[in-house]
């Protein structure tokens, strides 16, 4: 007979990332802008939207537990062209145990260009943002997809993902690029979507 404890089962690293999630979450809901690290499916949906083949490095904004870092590398992206940017202490000192081959830096997306400089890092084929880009002003919008697109100059691509309907970049910030959704994962929690820009002459 099957009783509760032939049921239970040990706790997974997922319910480790889950538990850590919420902890940073409690602590600064909007910084953090989720409940529950994203699902693998949306990590690999996030990775099908980039060219992994491209020999610029990959920035990925906002890594968190390394969900979509994880996607990125299985995707095929080079560890030693993949940088991931954490604003959070606890979350990037996980991230440089968990991928030890990664330069993680620990640092705000808003100074993207100045946190790059010191790793000799110029130039990008795309960012990958796992920010919470809708809970932040149009300013900080404005800032991050600035240096963002100067860094990887015309044929680069920015890929953002949301829980919303609405384009996660603002209307404003997105003047001269061409936004599309490039897949809906719905085994995520919530449900997201994955927006990805590029500028419109490299599109058109
Ligand atoms: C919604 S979570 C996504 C985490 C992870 N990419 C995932 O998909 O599971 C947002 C992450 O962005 C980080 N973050 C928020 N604002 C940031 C900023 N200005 N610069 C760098 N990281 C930031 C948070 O600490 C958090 O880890």
């Amino acid at each position: 007979m099957r009783n509760f404890r032939s049921i239970r089962r040990k706790p997974s690293a997922a319910d480790g990332d889950l538990a850590l999630f919420l902890s940073r979450w409690i602590r600064a809901p909007l910084r953090i802008g989720a409940l529950a690290p994203s699902s693998p499916r949306l990590g690999r949906e996030m990775a099908k939207a980039i060219d992994v083949t491209r020999p610029e490095p990959v920035i990925e904004l906002g890594g968190g537990t390394g969900r979509i870092t994880r996607a990125l590398l299985e995707a095929g992206v080079a560890p030693e062209k993949l940088v991931v940017i954490e604003n959070d202490a606890e979350l990037a000192s996980l991230l440089r145990e968990r991928f030890p081959e990664l330069r993680v830096v620990k640092g705000d997306a808003r100074e993207l260009l100045a946190l790059l400089m010191p790793l000799g890092v110029v130039a990008a084929s795309a960012v990958v943002s796992g920010l919470p880009l809708l809970s932040m002003p149009h300013e900080t919008q404005r800032r991050i997809v600035e240096q963002a697109f100067a860094l990887m100059g015309r044929d680069g691509t920015f890929v953002q993902f949301t829980y919303g309907p609405m384009s996660p970049v603002g209307a404003r910030v997105r003047a001269g690029l061409k936004a599309e959704v490039t897949g809906r994962v719905w085994r995520n929690f919530p449900p997201a979507s994955v927006w990805r820009y590029r500028r419109r002459e490299s599109v058109a």
